[in-house]
């Protein structure tokens, strides 16, 4: 307790009160509350998303990075809001971690949904969380493949393409040369959606994409996330 405090008093005195204070309501109050909303909902479903995952402990390489963190179901929702989606549009998360992008995309009217997953565990936990909510889908077709992105070929059925930011720059650019390749393979609209789009300039740099939307989520003023929404082409 009182190196705690003594802690405190340093990083007011380093960073200031308003910082310290800002810093102390995101992380003991906002984050936690946020979190204890999705392990209800995970409770009230039975199924497992919100608790990160340690990679490390998953045998994930490093280059994979260190957790994984399912994305806010309430900034998945308002993104969803925003894309056109038809009935022949298939949705694929690259990471897709423990599917909890894949339910949320599921509520939507899409052909098929789909994730890849470096980690066999990781995928494992997404199968049984789709088996569960599969009923309450109004998409029930899903896919779910142990891959690492660098290995998987973006199939030419793929529309929608999201990212919450697994993986550095190189296997970005990789996974945005797939997506343009499959889309010179078969000609049609690809919507890129990249949530905490950390490797956003190099991204933007390096390909043809064209910013649709870019949204942001302030959190009560504490931090704010980002989703940027792009049409990609060949
Ligand atoms: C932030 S989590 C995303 C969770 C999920 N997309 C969601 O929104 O609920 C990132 C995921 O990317 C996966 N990942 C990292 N590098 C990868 C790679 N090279 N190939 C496939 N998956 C990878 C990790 O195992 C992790 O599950």
């Amino acid at each position: 307790m009182r190196t705690r405090l003594k802690g405190i008093i340093t990083a007011v005195k380093k960073e200031g009160l308003f910082r310290v204070l800002k810093e102390l309501i995101r992380f003991r109050i906002y984050l936690p509350a946020r979190r204890l909303y999705g392990l209800l909902l995970d409770r009230y479903y039975r199924i497992d998303t919100e608790e990160i995952a340690a990679l490390d402990s998953l045998g994930v390489p490093l280059t994979a990075g260190e957790r994984c963190e399912s994305t806010p179901i309430g900034e998945m929702l308002r993104v969803l809001k925003l894309l056109e989606i038809g009935p022949a549009d298939v949705f694929l998360d690259l990471g897709c971690g423990k599917g909890r992008a894949m339910i949320l995309a599921g509520s939507k009217p899409f052909k098929k949904i789909v994730g890849v997953d470096i980690s066999d565990q990781l995928i494992k936990i997404a199968e049984r969380n789709l088996q569960i909510m599969k009923p309450r889908l109004a998409c029930k077709n899903y896919e779910l493949v142990a891959a690492n992105a660098l290995d998987y070929e973006i199939p030419a059925e793929v529309t929608h393409l999201y990212l919450f930011n697994p993986f550095p720059y190189p296997i970005l650019d990789q996974v945005l040369r797939s997506a343009r390749r499959s889309i010179k393979e078969k000609q049609r609209k690809v919507t890129f959606i990249y949530y905490n789009p950390k490797y956003a300039r190099e991204a933007e740099r390096d390909h043809r994409l064209v910013k649709i939307r870019s949204v942001e989520f302030p959190h009560w003023s504490l931090y704010l996330s980002k989703c940027n929404i792009y049409q990609l082409t060949a």
